[in-house]
């Protein structure tokens, strides 16, 4: 656990697959907070699951539960975890920013389509070609993360304690500044 006074409250961005959940839950465990996984959080208060709310309200509809449970839940005592496309709305960004330190996991498409080609409970690549959508999403949202990130984390070149050690380190920089 980190000695300083606690006042960090990080926010993972990132492609799905880029394990947003999985690291957030062992750095929270490290920094000794909760995680909040913003999805898991939508899908309580909905009381259904993602695929549901996107075939009930569209992704619109999605967007919009998402951008205000950002708003209720962001700047809490917590690791947040964020959904992929938390970017896409510029009011996000602007409330991501208001809210540092936030952490992109940067994977390649390539990476990403190994881990969760297949999968039934991420609306937008069920039915498809994974990579190909991957590569049209990774376009339109690496320049959006980027601009939203305090700390880019290369996270195809690392395991996941690497990925880990590699946050602490930039956290305790960050505490410092
Ligand atoms: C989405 C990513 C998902 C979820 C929804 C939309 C996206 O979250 O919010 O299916 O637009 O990339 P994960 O990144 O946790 O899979």
């Amino acid at each position: 656990m980190m000695s300083d006074s606690q006042t960090v409250y990080p926010v993972l961005i990132g492609l799905m697959g880029s394990g947003k959940s999985s690291i957030g839950r062992r750095l929270a465990a490290h920094l000794g907070l909760p995680l909040v996984d913003l999805d898991a959080v939508i899908v309580e208060q909905a009381g259904c699951s993602i695929p549901d709310i996107f075939a009930g309200k569209g992704e619109e509809g999605f967007r919009d539960v998402e951008t205000r449970v950002l708003a209720e839940v962001i700047g809490g005592a917590a690791v947040l975890a964020t959904g992929g496309g938390i970017v896409m709305r510029e009011q996000n960004r602007e409330i991501l920013k208001q809210h540092p330190p936030v952490i992109w996991l940067k994977a390649t498409p390539e990476f990403l389509a190994r881990r969760i080609d297949g999968d039934t409970n991420r609306p937008l690549i069920t039915g498809g070609d994974t990579l190909n959508t991957l590569q049209g999403l990774a376009r339109v949202r690496y320049p959006l993360y980027e601009a939203c990130a305090d700390f880019i984390l290369p996270r195809g070149d690392m395991t996941k304690s690497e990925a880990l050690a590699a946050i602490i380190e930039f956290l305790q920089t960050w505490q410092k500044r």
